[in-house]
């Protein structure tokens, strides 16, 4: 494989695309939904010569993605939405076996981070794809000058459509935008299996520690702290879970978990695990009151779930044990383990959700993509849901593609759902 090449790019290192084509290729193998979407793209260019700029997790699943778009005709470029989330192979095959422009080094710095967030925008993108809404704030900040030529953007995550919601409310978002986190095959499957599932991964890649028997505190019950907990309780955790919405902490409670203020649960954790949006949901109080060896760990979007700065600033010395832990040392002499920096610990130290799942939240990008392009002169500047068809197709083809099959109503059964005269 040659290492130089005319696709502009910013990546560790093009020596290492090679070992990551197959990789991609197997992700692939449990992404049906959007392969199928490549291959209709291919044939029907939905997309043809849109300039679409994604901030993306860069992971073999994304790669899948961006090979979707520029089947479609699409004019990619892509940078990476989180400095820690990157598969440095991954970034280089993109651009060395699949000629996508991309923008991403594992590790990268603020400065680094917004300069290629800078790279992609300079080609003035029509289309915007979102991972915590980076782009469009970006855009509405600095940039506004590219506002004019864009079409809209999709967004991938909740911490993202919530900046975007209220960037509507208060009337100042310029262009539209459709949630794919709020598709029904988007949340309840990525939000809950995915993070579930690869969250558990990333502290057992972090720590190798066994999980059973441990008090294991989520902050935060929304679709992610729901599927994490199910996954720690799975494999023997004692489960506790902080809550400040009160539906959600007596739908914790009747799912079998113990509910808490995070002060209480701060003195008898094991592990502790953010994934609830918001800022210091650990804080130095909570962690002033930690036992020597807890574990501290985020997988929400950003890095602001742990007051890291404060517990660096209370700590008499902070080293790294093994990559992604870090020991903080206390003035009493514990000892407070933080994974990933306080990044999401799913991407940070694992490889993000599985494929499997990774295809219906991609399907749903790919397809909202095409969805904007078709309804570009009607959309107005707010933030959309994906349409409830593209929802209901996507889902009959992942059970399509899983050989499960459902039953039709039939006539009769029809005319009772829609009538109100017949009862018992
Ligand atoms: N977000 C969570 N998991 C992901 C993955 N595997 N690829 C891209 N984005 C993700």
């Amino acid at each position: 494989m040659a290492v130089t090449t005319s696709v502009p790019h910013d990546v560790t290192d093009l020596r290492l695309a090679d070992a990551r084509k197959d990789m991609i290729e197997w992700a692939e193998s449990s992404m049906p939904v959007l392969r199928i979407i490549r291959e209709r793209f291919e044939k029907e260019r939905p997309l043809d010569q849109v300039r679409l700029a994604a901030c993306l997790h860069v992971t073999t699943e994304t790669a899948n993605l961006m090979r979707t778009l520029k089947a479609g005709g699409a004019d990619v470029y892509l940078c990476a939405s989180n400095p820690l989330s990157t598969q440095d192979e991954t970034a280089a095959a993109l651009v060395s076996h699949y000629n996508i422009p991309t923008f991403a080094r594992a590790g990268e710095d603020n400065n680094t981070y917004y300069n290629h967030i800078k790279s992609v925008l300079d080609i003035s993108p029509q289309i915007t794809m979102d991972d915590g809404a980076d782009l469009v704030s970006t855009i509405h900040g600095s940039r506004t000058e590219l506002i004019d030529t864009i079409i809209g953007g999709t967004e991938e995550t909740t911490t993202g459509v919530i900046r975007l919601r209220s960037m509507e409310q208060d009337a100042v978002l310029r262009f539209p935008i459709v949630a794919v986190n709020e598709a029904n095959t988007k949340h309840y499957f990525d939000n809950r299996y995915g993070t579930g599932q690869s969250t558990i991964d990333g502290i057992l890649r972090a720590t190798n520690m066994l999980l059973a028997g441990t008090n294991f505190v989520i902050g935060g019950y929304g679709w992610c702290g729901r599927g994490l907990a199910s996954r720690a309780a799975g494999m023997g955790a004692n489960v506790i879970v902080t809550e400040i919405d009160p539906t959600r902490a007596l739908e914790a409670v009747m799912d079998g978990f113990r509910v808490m203020p995070m002060m209480e649960a701060a003195t008898i954790g094991d592990i502790f695990i953010t994934v609830t949006g918001d800022k210091h949901v650990i804080n130095t109080t909570h962690m002033a009151k930690m036992k020597s060896g807890a574990i501290i760990a985020n997988s929400g979007h950003f890095d602001v779930e742990i007051n890291v700065r404060g517990l660096t600033k209370m700590s008499e010395s902070r080293r790294t044990v093994r990559p992604y832990l870090e020991e903080f040392l206390q003035p009493d002499g514990r000892k407070l383990y933080l994974l990933g920096e306080g990044r999401l610990i799913n991407l940070a130290s694992a490889e993000g959700h599985p494929a499997s799942v990774m295809d219906m939240s991609f399907a749903n990008q790919a397809l909202s993509a095409e969805y904007m392009m078709l309804n570009a002169t009607t959309l107005e500047n707010k933030v959309y849901s994906v349409p409830a068809e593209i929802d209901a197709d996507i889902a009959r083809l992942k059970l399509a593609s899983m050989g499960v099959y459902l039953d039709t109503l039939t006539p009769e059964q029809e005319t009772y759902l829609t009538s109100w005269q017949e009862g018992t």
